[in-house]
């Protein structure tokens, strides 16, 4: 069983060496507990993914404590401050663009040019956030297709020893996620209903949102609305054996393959956690258009060798 320590100086002191340290860190917010790590360590990042068992890589939100601890992560429009003012801290997350050099893991992100950002109000979040003084990154603390936790109980049962500490602070009190709000697109639109309703938002903004109906496969949705895909711009081959000279060539473990434009290796030593957090950075930096391609090296199917997979054959696909 993973620890589980009510909060306290001496808890949150321990959660933040913890955090600090790399370390997975489930936290309570007003909405449900999230899965903790430091949004700037791509290792910490990759392991919220191992310890969840997603075979995907979600974009996960970006927790702080307060509005100017977004200013070197987010670029703020009209709409940001609205909202932020009326319904921050609380029961809301926006997705805003990135700052190119904001120093999140593109892992986090997965590799997407926006970020999903969040200022939770529950007093021990807050006082780990602005204790830790790190954006962290947290999905719901459950194991991947089970149900997102209430109470530490919850994610003791779900999770067990991936996580290292749970901070307990009783049930949370909203009991459903964040409502996601898209600021990217033209009309803001709610890409996931949850504590703050439309109607909320709509009397702030004086107008409209829109509202993502995931399920009506009928009317795809307008590119660009939801890229929640990244892919280079240069074709992807997957599982190369071989490299010509005009592709630039993704290693995983010892370099046994010659040629190749550019070369760059997600993890010399095969290690899948360590090729996860390397995995975006590395498609960015190979995504250029005078190399014919990036051809990618085989990578094991086990453990985060699924969500990378994944990510690489929607990168390939086209
Ligand atoms: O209440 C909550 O939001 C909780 C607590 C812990 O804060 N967190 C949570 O995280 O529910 P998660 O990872 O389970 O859900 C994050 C949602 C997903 O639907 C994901 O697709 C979306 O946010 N998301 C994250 N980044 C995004 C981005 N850049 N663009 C579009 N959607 C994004
Ligand atoms: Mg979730």
């Amino acid at each position: 069983m993973p620890l589980i320590l009510s909060i306290n100086d001496a808890s949150i002191s321990r959660a933040v060496a913890l955090l600090r340290a790399g370390r997975l860190v489930a936290f309570p917010t007003e909405t449900v507990y999230g899965l903790g790590a430091d949004a700037t360590n791509g290792q910490a990042v990759a392991a919220i993914y191992a310890a969840k068992g997603r075979p995907t890589f979600n974009p996960l939100i970006i927790h702080v404590a307060e509005t100017h601890a977004l200013d070197n992560l987010i670029e703020w429009n009209d709409t940001a401050r609205l909202f932020a003012a009326a319904f921050w801290p609380g029961p809301m997350t926006l997705i805003l663009p990135r700052i190119a050099d904001a120093p999140v893991s593109l892992l986090a992100s997965a590799g997407l040019e926006t970020l999903a950002v969040r200022i939770p109000s529950h007093p021990a979040a807050q006082e780990l956030l602005r204790a830790v003084a790190l954006p962290i990154a947290a999905p719901s603390a459950n194991a991947s297709g089970k149900l997102s936790p209430t109470t530490p109980e919850h994610v003791a049962e779900s999770l067990g020893d991936a996580v290292d500490l749970i901070l307990a602070a009783g049930r949370s009190q909203v009991g459903v996620e964040s409502t996601v709000v898209n600021l990217t697109s033209a009309i803001p639109t709610i890409l996931r209903p949850g504590g703050v309703t439309q109607e909320q938002l709509e009397r702030v903004l004086g107008r409209k949102v829109a509202v993502f109906e995931a399920s009506d496969d009928s009317a795809p949705p307008s590119p660009g609305m939801l890229s929640s895909h990244y892919a280079p711009h240069i074709p992807v081959r997957l599982n190369a054996e071989t490299v010509s000279d005009n592709e630039a060539f993704l290693a995983f473990g010892p370099d046994l393959i010659k040629g190749g434009v550019a070369r760059l290796n997600l993890s010399v030593q095969g290690d899948l956690n360590e090729a996860a957090a390397n995995l975006f950075a590395m498609l960015h930096e190979l995504d250029k258009p005078t190399y014919a391609a990036i051809a990618i090296a085989p990578i094991p199917q086990i453990g985060l060798g699924l969500a990378i997979n994944d990510r690489l054959r929607r990168a390939a696909w086209r």
